[in-house]
């Protein structure tokens, strides 16, 4: 057994029906509207997301990052969850990008209520204070563990994002992660927001790759910024087709990756590391390792020595294994065994 890599679902390699696919793309210049692969592609995500239009974009940080420039103007403020990749992976994108003040919101498993977004939003005749003007949920929520938005819940923030003149951006980086587990069309969360990221490179298992999705006006100004941003390619159908390769072949799969999550969790939890099993929605398990008593970097060493591969979080005691397309039941055996025996030998 080789090392069992669950550090990201972002690890995964193109399988050969997505290497063949990609192998027979037909390309054209797509920065002039020219490959009819990425305009496939863009169709079908946009029709996925519940949207008039899809712009294909390098990365998911791309996707974000010009959903916040198209939704604001700079001195408006950002509300999202703390722990949100917007907030603390980006860099400081939506400052740098957009000019934009953030501002966290109280969050339970990453998810805030309609009620904190009305709470929060500054009253807009104090012109002392910025306009509020984006609230940011990302579904599943990374920093969470995997954590899933229910729809009600999505469609009562958007509710009260109309009502309160608010734009409302989805993070769906890993969305169909949350559609598949909770058995709702991805477009039942998606046609509540203004804009909507979805990203390839992640549980679709594709080499890169993301899609920012809205309204067509939106859209033909994200394309504008796509090509400000850098991110405008050429023969992009190269890209593209393994991300219509991953919505044929690798969408319902994903109930396989967490149904092995579950029983990673279960059998960590059997073995008596701490795991919430609660937490474990999708395809994320956390190991909170405060109880072992060891930093995490000793235990990331440990488990990365026995052969198992965890990463951290932004969370100061909590290490999380995440399972994707290159994760098999042999490997979830092989990481219910080796993972207790090498931290039991330090506890
Ligand atoms: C929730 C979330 N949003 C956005 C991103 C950014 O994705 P990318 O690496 O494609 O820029 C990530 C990456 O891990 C993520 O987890």
């Amino acid at each position: 057994m080789g090392f069992v890599d669950l550090r990201s679902d972002t690890a995964t390699r193109p399988t050969p029906g997505m290497r063949e696919a990609i192998a027979r793309a037909d390309v054209g210049d797509e920065q002039r509207r020219d490959d009819p692969t990425v305009n496939e592609l863009e169709r079908r995500v946009a029709e996925l997301l519940g949207q008039e239009a899809a712009v294909f974009l390098p990365t998911a940080t791309m996707g974000n990052q010009i959903a916040l420039r198209l939704l604001s103007e700079p001195g408006d403020e950002l509300l999202a969850d703390g722990w949100s990749h917007l907030f603390l992976n980006e860099l400081g994108g939506a400052a740098v990008h957009s000019g934009l003040a953030i501002r966290p919101l109280p969050c339970v498993d990453g998810r805030f209520s309609a009620d904190a977004v009305r709470e929060a939003m500054w009253d807009r005749r104090d012109t002392h204070r910025p306009v509020t003007r984006i609230v940011s949920i990302e579904n599943t929520n990374n920093s969470a563990g995997g954590r899933i938005w229910p729809v009600d819940e999505v469609a009562a923030v958007a509710e009260a994002c109309r009502e309160l003149d608010l734009r409302l951006h989805l993070d769906g980086s890993r969305l169909m992660n949350a559609a598949v587990a909770s058995g709702v069309p991805p477009a039942e969360f998606g046609r509540h927001c203004d804009a909507v990221t979805l990203c390839l490179s992640k549980g679709l298992g594709c080499p890169l790759g993301a899609l920012v999705a809205g309204s067509a006006e939106r859209m033909a100004k994200a394309r504008r910024l796509k090509h400000l941003f850098g991110g405008a390619m050429r023969q992009a159908g190269i890209v593209a087709a393994a991300g219509i390769y991953a919505l044929d072949h690798h969408v319902e799969r994903l109930s396989d990756d967490h149904a092995r999550a579950q029983r990673l969790a279960e059998g960590w939890h059997a073995a008596g590391l701490p795991v919430d099993l609660a937490q474990v929605e999708t395809n994320f398990v956390l190991l909170d390792i405060e109880p072992l008593g060891l930093s995490k970097w000793d235990v990331l060493q440990t488990l990365n020595g026995a052969g198992v591969g965890l990463s951290g979080t932004v969370h100061p005691t909590r290490l999380r294994a995440v399972t994707h397309l290159d994760i098999s039941d042999e490997d979830i055996d092989a990481a219910i065994e080796l993972a207790p025996q090498a931290l039991g030998a330090r506890v």
